[in-house]
Order: structure tokens, then sequence, then C-alpha cells
């Protein structure tokens, strides 16, 4: 599809979370994870060139958002589930890529904690977000991502069915293979019908430009059937 003359009908209106969750533990410390949001950047960078209607939610990044679309910064994840209960009603595709921290603190502290020794942190999960949006489904595309140390494709399929996702993006963590600020990458993108594309050292922005191509084509497919 030639991007400049996109129908205004085939316009998806595309939710993008990126970047790691910052839960607190007090005033100045917080627990995290390695995700740089490059990758969610990348992917609403493309929507947009295609002329998408894109909104970005992100947590903290060293990343300036795109000048167009809608930005929306969240810190914490249960900030990030709030954001999207807000924004997805108005969406027909979410993606996703948001490195959501699996844990949060149970009672952060208002004031800094003194160094007096050893401390136990209590840490609680955090509520899964694209498990907590099942209700809002309905005839709307949702991609995620996985990241495994290992059995890829198996997790990744089992997560797939168990978060009633149409697409996943499945990336390897190994010694060879570190996903984290590295910007070629080798990962799989597997649909609800189990369909595996095999992408081998290609760059982020070649990868969210054949993950665009993959999302047309269902939400234009769901369209055609009347679905929506
Ligand atoms: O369960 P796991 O964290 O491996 O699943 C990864 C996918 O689930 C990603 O798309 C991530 O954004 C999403 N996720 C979520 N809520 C969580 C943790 C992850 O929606 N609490």
């Amino acid at each position: 599809m030639e991007h400049s003359e996109i129908k205004k009908e085939n316009v998806i209106r595309i939710i993008v979370t990126a970047g790691p969750t910052q839960e607190p533990i007090d005033p100045v410390r917080f627990i995290s994870n390695r995700s740089t949001g490059l990758f969610g950047y990348l992917i609403a960078k493309e929507a947009l060139k295609r002329k998408h209607n894109v909104t970005l939610i992100s947590g903290p990044t060293q990343i300036l958002p795109p000048k167009a679309g809608k930005s929306v910064s969240i810190e914490t994840a249960d900030d990030l589930l709030k954001a999207l209960k807000k924004e997805i009603k108005n969406a027909d595709c979410l993606i996703m890529c948001a490195a959501v921290s699996d844990f949060k603190v149970k009672q952060t502290s208002a004031k800094k904690i003194k160094r007096k020794g050893q401390i136990k942190l209590e840490l609680v999960p955090n509520k899964d977000i694209l498990k907590e949006l099942a209700g809002y489904k309905r005839h709307k595309l949702f991609v995620g991502f996985n990241l495994e140390t290992s059995n890829l494709v198996k997790n990744a399929k089992l997560k797939l069915k168990d978060k009633n996702l149409d697409l996943i993006v499945a990336n390897s963590l190994t010694k060879s293979h570190n996903p984290f600020g590295n910007n070629m990458l080798d990962i799989k993108i597997i649909d609800k019908y189990n369909n595996i594309l095999h992408i081998t050292h290609k760059s982020k922005s070649f990868i969210a430009y054949v993950l665009l191509d993959k999302i047309e084509e269902l939400w234009y497919e769901i369209k055609e059937q009347g679905e929506v």
C-alpha cells in the first residue's frame, strides 16, 4: 500500500506501549528492568509514517516522543493499566511492547529509607495488563512481546493463547543474543494461526516495518470479514 495515499477507512487507531515501568521503593529508589524503549518508539514511528492514528504510552526513557500522534507518560504498571483503560475504547489495535515490571513493592516508604543495615523488601506481583484488558478486546488486534531464555517458540505460542493475542513477537535472551539496547535482533513473529515469520539479524526499524505489514494484513482481514 502507498502510505501517502492511505484511505480514511484504512487508518488503524493504534496504541503502542513502550519502555520500562518503574515501581517506587521510596521517593528516591525504584525497581525496574533494562528496557530502553527503542523498539516501541520505532514501531510508533513506523505506524505514523503509514498515516495511522497513533497513541504512544511510554514509561521513562531517554528517547524523545514522535512529534506527530499522541504521547502519554506513565511510571508504574498501575499507571499504565489506568492509561490503557482510558485509551483502549477508541483503539483498533494494541501493541503491548512495554516491559512491565512483574513486581511492585508492597509498602512504599514516604521518606527516603536510611542506610542502617539490612532491609527486606516485600514484592507483590503487578496485574497482568493484557489479561486485565481482555474484556475490551472484541474485534481489536492485540499484539504482545515475549522475551525468553529458553524454549522460545513453545513459550511464545503458550503466551499467545493464554493472553488471547493475535500476534506475538518472540525475542530470546542468550549469551550470544542480547536485545537490550542492541539494534540488531533475531526474532520470530507468530500469529494466531500459528504462522511463524523468522527474522534473523535485522534492525529494530526493519522489524517494526514487517510487524506493521502483518498488523495491517490481519486488520484488513478482520474488516473484510465484516467483524468490525
Ligand atoms: O508474561 P510476560 O511478561 O512474558 O508477557 C509479555 C507480554 O505481556 C508483553 O507484551 C508485556 O507488555 C505484557 N505484560 C502485561 N502485563 C504484565 C507483564 C507483561 O501486559 N504485568
